[in-house]
């Protein structure tokens, strides 16, 4: 997966990701990291890449043609002829989750677009940006700290990134609910202790407390996705009756949960 970031703070992006994980991905080839200058594109002979705002208005904004040139650049460098997806992280977008990530790391090269100062003119992103991505609802100074946390989350997917794949498949946010409470030793510290069925060995029993205590801990914590959740399991169990037992016990986890919650209250 070959990432290309179109920025005026290569060093930034470059440094942010080249360590851990995603670092040794790209010694292994898994990933590509294509930090692209666009003030080496700008034709204005004092390197300016930004004007003041028709219409008024304080902040500077930056001009399309550094940004459609060092876009033009980087395609026109890429091997295959298919055109590229282009994101251009903005608050203004649709806000990144796990689901965005597993899906673009589907994409053989993926174009981040950074902003600066007030913005970008429209024209130049009309004409490449395919898709509008918000990393939340908060404004930033710049679109480089939330490429890289898009990167790193993306790259995550990519199958052989992690060591072991499957721990990229049963963390948080996998099917809306999130990660169970983990334990390491010693089995006691601070006078807690790990909960005894863990130590059992008893793999099916540790799996079922594993998914009663993701479902209370979404519950509690993100009743939001929790909602989800519950709407997906209907929805499975009306698509597949067979296997209305396994959907049913799921949802019979929660609400006995709810009632010894309310009962310890
Ligand atoms: N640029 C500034 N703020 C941002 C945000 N919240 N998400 C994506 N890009 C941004």
């Amino acid at each position: 997966m070959n990432f290309h970031i179109l920025t005026l703070f290569p060093e930034m992006v470059l440094q942010g990701l080249n360590t851990s994980i995603i670092g040794r991905a790209c010694e292994k080839g898994l990933l590509s990291i294509n930090a692209v200058n666009i003030r080496d594109f700008t034709t204005d002979k004092h390197k300016k890449v930004d004007d003041y705002t028709y219409g008024g208005g304080a902040g500077m904004l930056m001009q399309a043609q550094p940004v459609y040139d060092s876009y033009q650049h980087v395609v026109n460098n890429m091997k295959t002829r298919q055109r590229p997806r282009v994101i251009y992280v903005t608050p203004q977008g649709r806000v990144f989750n796990q689901a965005m990530a597993k899906e673009m790391a589907m994409e053989h090269d993926l174009i981040f677009l950074c902003g600066h100062y007030e913005g970008i003119d429209e024209r130049v992103l009309e004409e490449i940006v395919t898709d509008y991505v918000s990393i939340g609802d908060y404004v930033l100074t710049g679109g480089e700290l939330p490429a890289m946390v898009m990167i790193d989350s993306i790259s995550r997917m990519v199958p052989g990134v992690l060591s072991n794949q499957e721990s990229g498949e049963t963390e948080s946010f996998s099917g809306n609910l999130l990660e169970y409470p983990q334990y390491s030793r010693p089995e006691e510290w601070n006078g807690k202790k790990v909960p005894e069925i863990l130590l059992s060995g008893h793999h099916k029993k540790i799996e079922e407390w594993r998914l009663e205590q993701s479902i209370q801990r979404t519950k509690e914590r993100r009743p939001d996705l929790y909602e989800k959740y519950v709407e997906e399991q209907r929805r499975l169990e009306a698509l597949n009756p067979k296997k209305k037992r396994k959907y049913k016990r799921n949802l019979k986890i929660q609400s006995e949960n709810q009632v010894s919650k309310n009962q310890e209250e």
